[in-house]
């Protein structure tokens, strides 16, 4: 039947399947609608692959009310702590990972789906300026890290000549953010990477429901939808192919990591070369918890000796995120989750596949919009970390936060995690560096409050800067660059 017949009453044939799913009330205000208005409900519902969200909805519903193995602390013994590392392992790391980056062996992929909410901005997280010296943005940042590392891959391949080396950049936007993102790519041109390295992908999103599982209508022609969650990159990889885009390129691993990060090491060779050691199917970069209300993930078993996972902040209760080990003196579940992945492709492949079978998604209690006004609902997300416990060989390598760790999660004025701390992270990080090469700074304000910044072109983590810095004198703040 074409849509324009369906005008008068609502087609039979999807009514009769929105009934087998217990989600014909969809259709309860069709009399009230117009003509364009009926057309747009039905283009609605015919977009959702019902049965595929019913079985979401019914293993999701169930699973809640299963009853969950006990939280147990990570032992540092099983963690790559920062201490517990040789410069021989650094300098082996860093080595092997820059040769399987230019053997074509990493791929880059970015969960940039996500709206700036909290960060109190419309466009996209990765298009922020923090307020560097340079003025650049997230993405501008993350893209020139990349540049750095297929600099250092290239020379590394070959001493004294340079081989081409292109890092591919799978970008996971959402409705909400693909459009502008892509603009700003191309407005930027791609900040001096190859249009054709950057592959824009879209997340999925899913009906908001109530408790008992039927879809919220936001508007009398529109179901209420919300991001699948982070996690939704395994299904939205599976449905556009890209692992098989992958696998074509020769790709074997995957840098995955969350957008709002301004330190964040970008297709970092030293985590690679770990990873490939190790031999893990996934490893995830961690940091110290700095207090016991931080908002961020733990890493826990979930039962003794049961699998890794992460314990979202939001799901973490206080009692247990103050807990303190005695023998260390630390919080108990102290090992932060800082959204920086590593995985195998054969690996993503598998639980991509086990996710959509599983089909379990938190649900989340939110405020939806609806037309009876903002209403108690569902939101089903899966997050990133869902994907670690499908494998028993999960690694975790610890972090020095000063180095890698600047969230950019709240507006100036909130108390943390804001664009004015994360500048401050850099420039404080990059003026150690520059000092460290031998070069000085002066400066009108407060040490404290400037620094100078490095830009990735010249360097990646602070190595080759004695020429550019020796003893040379900067005045912060400023952006060094070639
Ligand atoms: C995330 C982690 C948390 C970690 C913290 C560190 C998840 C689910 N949580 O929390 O454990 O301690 O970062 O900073 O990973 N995004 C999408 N699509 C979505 C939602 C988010 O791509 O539907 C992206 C965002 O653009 C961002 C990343 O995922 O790049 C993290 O998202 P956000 O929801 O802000 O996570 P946090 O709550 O900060």
């Amino acid at each position: 039947m074409r849509i324009e017949d369906s005008v008068e009453s609502p087609p039979q044939a999807l009514l009769e399947r929105l009934k087998d799913y217990g989600q014909e009330d969809a259709f309860a205000l069709w009399d009230e609608l117009s003509p364009p208005e009926r057309q747009f409900l039905v283009k609605d519902i015919e977009s959702l692959d019902l049965s595929r969200i019913d079985r979401i909805i019914r293993c999701s519903i169930r699973s809640q009310g299963l009853p969950m193995a006990a939280i147990e602390p990570v032992p540092e013994s099983e963690v790559s702590t920062v201490e517990g590392r040789t410069v021989e392992q650094r300098e082996r790391w860093w080595k092997m990972g820059l040769k399987a980056i230019s053997d074509g062996k990493l791929a880059v992929l970015l969960l940039s789906g996500g709206q700036g909410t909290r960060l109190g901005s419309s466009d996209p997280k990765g298009c922020f300026n923090i307020g560097l010296p340079s003025g650049k943005s997230l993405f501008q940042i993350q893209a020139e890290r990349i540049m750095c590392v297929q600099k250092l891959a290239a020379r590394a391949a070959k001493e004294g000549s340079i081989v081409p080396v292109s890092i591919h950049w799978y970008i996971m936007t959402s409705p909400f953010t693909d459009e502008a993102t892509r603009k700003f790519f191309e407005s930027h041109k791609y900040f001096g990477l190859e249009a054709n390295q950057v592959t824009f992908f879209q997340q999925g999103t899913m009906p908001c429901i109530s408790k008992d599982g039927r879809f919220i209508m936001e508007t009398p022609y529109r179901v209420a939808k919300a991001p699948d969650g982070n996690g939704g990159v395994y299904s939205a990889l599976r449905y556009s192919k890209l692992l098989e885009d992958m696998a074509a390129r020769g790709v074997k691993y995957i840098d995955c990591y969350g957008v709002d990060n301004a330190l964040v090491r970008v297709a970092d060779p030293t985590f690679l070369g770990y990873f490939i050691e190790k031999g893990s199917d996934a490893a995830a970069k961690v940091v110290r918890k700095a207090y016991p209300q931080e908002k961020v993930g733990v890493f826990v078993r979930r039962g003794k000796g049961g699998p890794l996972t992460v314990v979202e902040y939001s799901d973490l209760d206080t009692t247990l995120a103050s807990a303190i080990n005695q023998q260390t003196g630390r919080l108990r579940l102290c090992w932060s989750n800082v959204c920086l992945h590593m995985f195998s492709l054969d690996f993503l492949n598998q639980v991509a596949d086990a996710l959509e079978k599983d089909s379990i998604y938190h649900l989340a209690e939110k405020k939806i919009p609806s037309i009876h006004g903002y209403t108690a609902g569902l939101k089903m997300e899966q997050f990133v970390f869902d994907a670690f416990p499908y494998t028993p060989s999960t690694a975790l390598f610890e972090v020095v936060r000063e180095e890698e760790f600047a969230p950019v999660k709240n507006a100036n004025g909130s108390s943390f995690d804001t664009p004015d701390s994360a500048r401050l992270l850099v420039l404080r990080l990059h003026t150690r560096w520059v000092v460290a090469a031998g070069g000085f700074l002066t400066h009108s304000v407060p040490l404290y409050a400037t620094g100078v910044e490095v830009s990735p072109l010249c360097s990646y983590a602070g190595e080759n800067l004695e020429a550019i810095c020796r003893g040379r004198t900067f005045h912060a703040p400023c952006e060094i660059a070639f």
